[in-house]
């Protein structure tokens, strides 16, 4: 499902290859011990590196090691990646106080230790490790990186047991690649309120990257959606099927004497006494984003009143991504889709996220780009998906 934003002046642009040219070396995750060096053919991979905190124009495309997959894990030819708001905050650590430290804790004091970032990704299984059993070369699936991030290469080695699945029959690499992260969030947390057929929800922020996922999830539940964003994105939230839409610019939702059974803050900016006050006796209030006050205020209220309210540290499972994609392939959840930008061109597309002006998601395509990508299959989708909607640099089509 495209829906495309603002136009740029270049949406996309087709790289020149040359571009591929090495600038630079990092070592690769699982390089093996006598592995391949900077350079040699058919070892290298292209990757975006960010070697230091800071704006988009930190993220370099490099040549780096291809990683080798362990006893138990898998190697992914990636080709399709997300840029999402996350990314962006990993990527600048513009956190609250309390984040920054805990991010700067966990992914490196000074630096990144992860150089590779990229949460979410679609591909296929180039090879397997000795002990894995699930999966086998050319399998095509989905997968989020997790703590150790990476998809922002031109492969990636994940564990078999990690948090990856078969893609859905139904999708493309693209839409299949924005699934993980924002399915796995909205899940988790609305698996925590049980919605019931008939309850009202409510999602706040629910035209981007988790938001999108959310409120179709709560319509599959057979919820009644209620929808809170920005103008722009509202007829896009109908179309996935928003039962109502609030303008948050506009309107506040807590001013118009709805209750809810279930509020989802995807964002995090909304009263944390407002969201309370619309929710019925016994609601969940699902904590997207946390802040440490909201976190503690919920628990002080989850204590004292009927009111249930969750969020803070979250931990996904496999079963929910394999939930999600039997989900997809009910025709229940669609991906939606903003911009797509090539690998080289991850700083252009970090730049748009932090704009704000992101409808859904934004791809990041890997693999077809390069000119080592033969296979009839890879040709074949690149010739699908992406007629008529890459725009190169001399603006044709
Ligand atoms: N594991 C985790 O803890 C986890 C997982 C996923 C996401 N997150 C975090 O959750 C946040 C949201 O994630 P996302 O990927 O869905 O972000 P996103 O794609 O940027 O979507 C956020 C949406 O909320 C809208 N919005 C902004 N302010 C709002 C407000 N006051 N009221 C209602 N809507 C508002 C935005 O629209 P406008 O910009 O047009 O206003 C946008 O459509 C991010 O900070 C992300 O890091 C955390």
């Amino acid at each position: 499902m495209n829906f495309p934003g603002p136009p740029g002046p270049t949406q996309v642009s087709r790289p020149d290859y040359p571009s591929f040219i090495p600038q630079a070396s990092v070592k690769g995750k699982n390089q093996a011990k006598n592995g391949p060096r900077e350079g040699e053919a058919g070892h290298a991979m292209k990757a975006i590196v960010l070697p230091k905190y800071g704006p988009p124009d930190v993220l370099q495309l490099k040549d780096v090691e291809k990683p080798a997959p362990k006893d138990n894990e898998v190697l992914i030819r990636v080709h399709a990646a997300s840029v999402t708001t996350g990314d962006c905050e990993f990527r600048s650590l513009k956190l609250p106080l309390a984040w920054r430290l805990l991010f700067r804790v966990g992914f490196g004091i000074r630096r990144p230790r992860k150089k590779i970032p990229g949460q979410e990704l679609a591909g296929v299984i180039e090879s397997v490790g000795n002990a894995v059993r699930s999966y086998k070369k050319d399998d095509q699936v989905f997968a989020a990186t997790g703590l150790g991030l990476s998809a922002w290469a031109e492969y990636c080695c994940l564990p078999e047991k990690g948090l990856i699945a078969m893609k859905p029959s139904n999708m493309t690499y693209e839409e299949a690649a924005v699934v993980p992260v924002g399915g796995l969030h909205a899940l988790h947390l609305f698996r925590k309120a049980d919605i019931q057929r008939g309850q009202k929800v409510l999602v706040i922020g629910a035209g981007g990257t988790v938001g999108t996922i959310a409120v179709q999830l709560a319509k599959s539940f057979g919820a009644e959606v209620t929808c809170v964003d920005s103008a722009r994105k509202l007829d896009m939230l109908r179309t996935i099927g928003a039962d109502h839409v609030i303008d948050y610019t506009r309107e506040d939702f807590s001013k118009n004497g709805e209750k809810y059974d279930v509020i989802l803050d995807v964002v995090g900016k909304s009263s944390f006494s407002a969201c309370i006050r619309s929710l019925n006796k016994k609601g969940f209030l699902l904590l997207g984003n946390p802040g440490l006050s909201q976190q503690l205020r919920g628990m002080w209220t989850s204590i004292r009143t009927s009111k249930k309210v969750t969020g803070g540290m979250i931990s996904y499972k496999t079963e929910d991504l394999v939930f999600l994609k039997e989900l997809i392939e009910a025709g229940k959840i669609k991906s939606v889709i903003d911009r797509r930008y090539p690998l080289e061109q991850v700083a252009e597309a970090n730049r748009y996220v932090e704009s704000g002006q992101k409808t859904g998601n934004v791809v990041i395509t890997v693999q077809s780009w390069h000119p080592s990508c033969t296979s009839e299959r890879s040709r074949e989708w690149l010739d699908e998906d992406f007629r008529g909607d890459i725009v190169d640099k001399n603006g044709d089509r």
